[in-house]
């Protein structure tokens, strides 16, 4: 099996290419610099066609949810246009091809877990343009692989579990948002379920995260627990839940985006890690710099 995948340098897409060269599989990694996604499209429907890889893994996207309000037409050439493109190009010979997508494509007014086939209401411009991606990618492929994963963090990269603990060693008091609910989901075990239904030849769109639910306050929380389990020493002496009323943002955010397993776990090699475990498995390996 052969691999492409796009976004290389970000959090998910590094990882994805870790886990592939360990098991052994011919993998193609393309950054943002071999591939530029906001580029013309026969630029990058030629470069996806050159390589001719059995999976194109799309793990490239515009993902500053607030930054996206005020440039909605580059968030929506690269998560949507760009996504077109890739699928044509796998199209025109024969390949499969596997989106990465998000659970902004809801609005958070359910109070049971989202699947697959619920209907989507993005909030913001990230949303809508993630949503975008997805019909523009089933548009030309209607048997292309969606997955659809939320709160992604990892040891590469930038993400919340390296802000908390950056800012629990700079300052004392940190408030944090108590009423948006999710589930944290570590990069390693989201590139596990990619590589697990890429080998069973999967189609269709399936959800998947960690096991849990949790607030950014209980995130949070727990990335402090965990750090000091571990011997960090950190100055933070109050952690203060509070609403997102007092924590405004550009972009609109999901009130609840837990996302059902049901649909993916069958095909999974192994039970899904809860969040809180995964955290600390994360953070006995370490984070990186970047
Ligand atoms: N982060 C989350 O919490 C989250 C939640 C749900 C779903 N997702 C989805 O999961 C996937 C992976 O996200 P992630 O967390 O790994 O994000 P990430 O760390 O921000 O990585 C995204 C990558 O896309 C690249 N990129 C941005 N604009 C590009 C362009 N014009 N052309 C080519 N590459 C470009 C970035 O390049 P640079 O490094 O050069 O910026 C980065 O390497 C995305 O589809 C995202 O929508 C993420």
């Amino acid at each position: 099996m052969k691999v492409l995948v796009t976004g290389a340098a970000g959090q998910l897409g590094h990882e994805l290419c870790l886990l592939l060269a360990e098991e052994g599989i011919d993998t193609v990694a393309l950054t943002r610099h071999e591939l530029d996604l906001s580029g013309p499209g026969d630029a990058i429907t030629a470069t996806i066609a050159r390589h001719r890889a059995d999976w194109v893994v799309n793990c490239a996207a515009y993902t500053q949810v607030d930054k996206a309000e005020s440039e909605p037409g580059l968030a929506h050439a690269v998560n949507a246009v760009a996504a077109g493109a890739i699928a044509r190009a796998v199209q025109d010979y024969g390949g499969r091809m596997l989106q990465v997508s998000t659970d902004f494509v809801f609005g958070g007014d359910q109070s049971n877990p989202y699947r697959e086939e619920d209907a989507v209401k993005p909030l913001g411009t990230y949303g809508s343009s993630k949503e975008a991606g997805e019909r523009a990618v089933r548009e030309v492929l209607p048997e292309a692989l969606i997955l659809r994963t939320a709160w992604v963090y990892g040891e590469h990269g930038h993400n919340f579990v390296k802000t908390i603990l950056r800012l629990a060693g700079e300052r004392e008091e940190l408030k944090v948002v108590d009423d948006q609910i999710g589930t944290p989901s570590w990069t390693r075990d989201i590139a596990t379920a990619l590589l697990a239904l890429m080998r069973q030849d999967a189609s269709g769109t399936y959800h998947f995260t960690n096991e849990g639910v949790a607030s950014w306050y209980d995130f949070a929380l727990a990335v402090v627990e965990e750090a000091r389990a571990l011997g960090q020493d950190l100055c933070l002496q109050r952690l203060l839940p509070i609403p997102t009323r007092d924590y405004p943002t550009p972009a609109r955010r999901p009130a609840y985006s837990v996302l059902s397993k049901e649909k993916i776990r069958p095909l999974l090699p192994a039970p899904i890690p809860h969040w809180r475990t995964s955290l600390r498995a994360m953070l006995t390996a370490g984070t990186d710099p970047g």
